[in-house]
């Protein structure tokens, strides 16, 4: 189903999880494998997972496919941790498209972990970003707005840089760490919403009924920095698929 909210977006209800899954992977890998788009933005967190286990066979059955050419750009890190540990972003990619696609080293891009100087790991990974462009930009929604990891209140203006992250933030994420929100790193570095809404075009992905309220809010309320995702509102190509679940509080 297909309908035009307020601000803009097309937003795709779908009937299920599992549909959601396809429609973002079929997406994703029409961005990835056109030689002409600059790299796709990948995000992770629990939503990603169904859509990149569809993504998989879908790239591996197409000839177009071709991993030492593969470019893209994650949205965030967790400061602190090594890109081998599984619990980081880096080791999330290599488990879920990284190692299963035979990905060449340094073809899945994140900021740097363990740089000794976040700030100026957060400079040059925007630095290498805004030299390869964006294209397709994948986005999932936190709780609590955030996209990426730009935390309320967030201007527009953000830029790629280092961030404490919310007690709410390191409880959504608790799960990776033995669900101990203590456990989890305080800081992350995460791409701003500047360089986010630089993206050709933004997909973002939202499912489960936990979320209804928020992807209410995100759609139908107007822009502000205490629901950074809001600012989602201004770009002119974005995209918003979720399930019926998700959809619930729609109005
Ligand atoms: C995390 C990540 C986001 C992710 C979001 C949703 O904290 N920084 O990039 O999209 O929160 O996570 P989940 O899909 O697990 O709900």
């Amino acid at each position: 189903m297909f309908m035009s909210v307020a601000a803009g977006p097309s937003l795709e209800v779908l009937p299920s999880l599992e549909a959601v899954a396809i429609r973002g992977a079929t997406l994703l890998a029409e961005a990835l494998l056109d030689p002409q788009r600059p790299p796709s933005g990948l995000a992770t967190g629990r939503t990603m997972l169904p859509l990149y286990g569809a993504l998989r066979p879908l790239l591996l059955a197409d000839r177009r496919f071709e991993p030492s050419a593969w470019r893209s750009f994650n949205l965030d890190e967790y400061v602190g941790l090594a890109p081998t540990d599984c619990r980081s972003f880096a080791g999330y990619m290599a488990a879920q498209l990284g190692d299963p696609l035979g990905l060449a080293p340094g073809r899945l891009a994140l900021p740097d972990g363990l740089a000794p100087d976040p700030a100026l790991e957060a400079e040059r990974y925007r630095q290498a970003l805004l030299q390869a462009g964006l294209g397709l930009q994948l986005l999932g929604l936190g709780n609590n707005g955030h996209v990426g990891f730009n935390e309320p209140p967030c201007l527009p203006q953000a830029r790629c840089r280092w961030v404490e992250l919310s007690a709410e933030t390191r409880r959504q994420n608790a799960a990776g760490f033995g669900g101990d929100p203590g456990a989890v790193p305080p800081l992350a570095i995460t791409l701003g919403l500047a360089e986010i809404l630089g993206a050709q075009e933004l997909l973002l992905v939202v499912t489960g009924a936990a979320k209804a309220q928020v992807l209410r809010r995100v759609l139908e309320e107007p822009p502000s920095g205490e629901l950074p995702a809001s600012w989602l509102q201004g770009h002119g190509r974005w995209r918003v698929l979720c399930d019926r679940d998700a959809a619930s509080a729609l109005s």
